[in-house]
């Protein structure tokens, strides 16, 4: 019988977790509510935080990463109801309008968070703070962010040359730039924007290609002057303007979505329905992908909501074919190369992913860790410094693997142990609570032997 049954736990955060396959097979059938957004959650807080009035969020992500976020904005005086409660209530201080915090504000595990509160915080004229994070953070590169503030006004200070956190950041009054971002991430675009919305004039980013655009969509429902620009890339926001706060519904994330479409595709005479899946066109890399390796997934119910588009998916399991991943494919599935890894594993033939050597400095570097724990369980995977090349069609057998304290990691070596025989451990699983606490509850709901 059933597996996931949480084992020891190591210690108060971290827990082990134990997957056992019986010979005869699984299947996974019914219907999952994938819980919110992680990126959509983060914003909703930050720009309620930062409106006038009252902002309303319902299906809220209640991972840790989007508690670190709701944590710090109350340090700056924001005033969030009881994160548990169905609708969540915001009441904003207004832009510029954040006092220094008494004590340093902690990002967790959050990228998202830091990068997005250096720009809110840079434009806090004469304010100082401090911020950290988790070991994984305090090791990611935040030059990205801090190199556009420095240019906009804002001294911002931090190891290895002002890249790496604990950051002491003083806010100034700051002057409009026209940004370059030499790499395509929504986080840095959101936290120029940011610090754009609280400088006088024109703040314009242009990126490579486009990353995920939640932050323009819900900027201009908070009532900012944006303009876009599809052909360059280019966002400019008008500062001075203050939001007013919005009622949000927040989508289910479709990063979330993607493991249970993949575990879907992967074990034979699985049928799983996904409801209000956030289908925005910069995220369906994961879909993309999936359909050209031959997958079976059809959307249904498909409508609007607060601005971003959402339907229900519906993924039956079907034989899947390695492809190449390249380019703006990679970009718009980064989030899911770990899962799409587990299903080139599992499909026939061979999976070449490129130009994804961002993967290198996210929660962990997301190459080594996903091809070492996946070879452990007999998979071929070769590493290349921007990508990985995957000889799918081995079977997969029980060992124990590591979860490197990454949450999208947990999660693909889960999926991979329900197709493996026999028995998988797999250390610190309990990492899937950054971005989806429900996720072992959910398999263990939808899994049939
Ligand atoms: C995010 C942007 C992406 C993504 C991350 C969340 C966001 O990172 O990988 O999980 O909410 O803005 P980039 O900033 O590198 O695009």
């Amino acid at each position: 019988m059933i597996a996931p049954t949480l084992s020891q736990a190591i210690t108060q955060h971290q827990q082990d977790l134990s997957i056992y396959r019986p010979r005869s097979g699984i299947s996974l059938q019914g219907q999952i509510k994938v819980p919110g957004d992680k990126s959509i959650s983060h914003r909703a807080l930050m720009f309620g935080a930062l409106a006038q009035g009252e902002t309303k969020i319902q299906g809220l992500l209640l991972g840790e990463d989007v508690i670190s976020t709701a944590n710090c904005m109350r340090s700056l005086g924001a005033d969030i109801s009881d994160l548990t409660a169905s609708e969540i209530l915001v009441r904003g201080r207004g832009l510029g309008q954040f006092p220094e915090s008494s004590d340093i504000l902690n990002a967790g595990n959050s990228g998202t968070t830091m990068r997005l509160l250096l720009g809110i915080l840079a434009a806090q004229e004469n304010h100082f703070y401090t911020l950290t994070g988790d070991r994984s953070l305090r090791s990611r590169p935040m030059s990205r962010v801090v190199k556009p503030l420095t240019q906009m006004g804002a001294t911002i200070w931090g190891r290895q040359n002002n890249n790496l956190a604990p950051l002491a950041i003083k806010g100034k009054r700051l002057r409009p730039i026209h940004y370059h971002s030499p790499v395509a991430s929504a986080q840095v675009k959101s936290c120029i924007l940011l610090a754009g919305l609280m400088s006088e004039g024109q703040t314009t980013v242009t990126e490579p290609a486009l990353s995920r655009d939640h932050s323009e969509r819900m900027l201009q429902a908070f009532g900012a002057a944006l303009d876009i620009d599809p052909q360059t890339n280019s966002v400019t926001i008008t500062g001075g303007n203050n939001l007013q706060g919005q009622s949000v519904i927040v989508p289910g994330d479709i990063s979330s979505a993607a493991f249970w479409l993949v575990a879907a595709s992967i074990i034979p005479d699985s049928e799983l329905v996904l409801t209000n899946v956030g289908i925005n066109p910069t995220r369906l890399g994961i879909l993309d992908v999936l359909n050209l390796m031959g997958a079976n997934i059809t959307l249904e119910k498909g409508r609007i909501v607060t601005g971003e588009p959402i339907a229900d998916l519906r993924v039956r399991h079907s034989s899947l074919q390695g492809i190449e991943i390249a380019g703006e494919l990679t970009l718009r599935s980064i989030d899911e190369i770990p899962i799409i890894v587990v299903a080139a594993a599992f499909a026939q033939g061979k999976t070449v992913i490129k130009d994804a050597a961002e993967l290198r400095v996210k929660e962990c570097d997301r190459l080594k860790a996903i091809a070492t724990q996946l070879n452990r369980m007999g998979a071929k995977i070769s590493e290349h410094p921007d990508g990985l090349e995957i000889q799918g069609g081995h079977p997969l057998f029980g060992a124990e693997v590591a979860s490197h304290d990454d949450h999208r990691i947990a999660m693909s070596l889960a999926i991979a142990a329900l197709q493996a025989s026999g028995t998988t451990t797999i250390k610190d699983a309990s990492a899937a609570k950054i971005s989806y606490p429900n996720f072992f509850a959910s398999l263990q709901q939808v899994y049939s032997s």
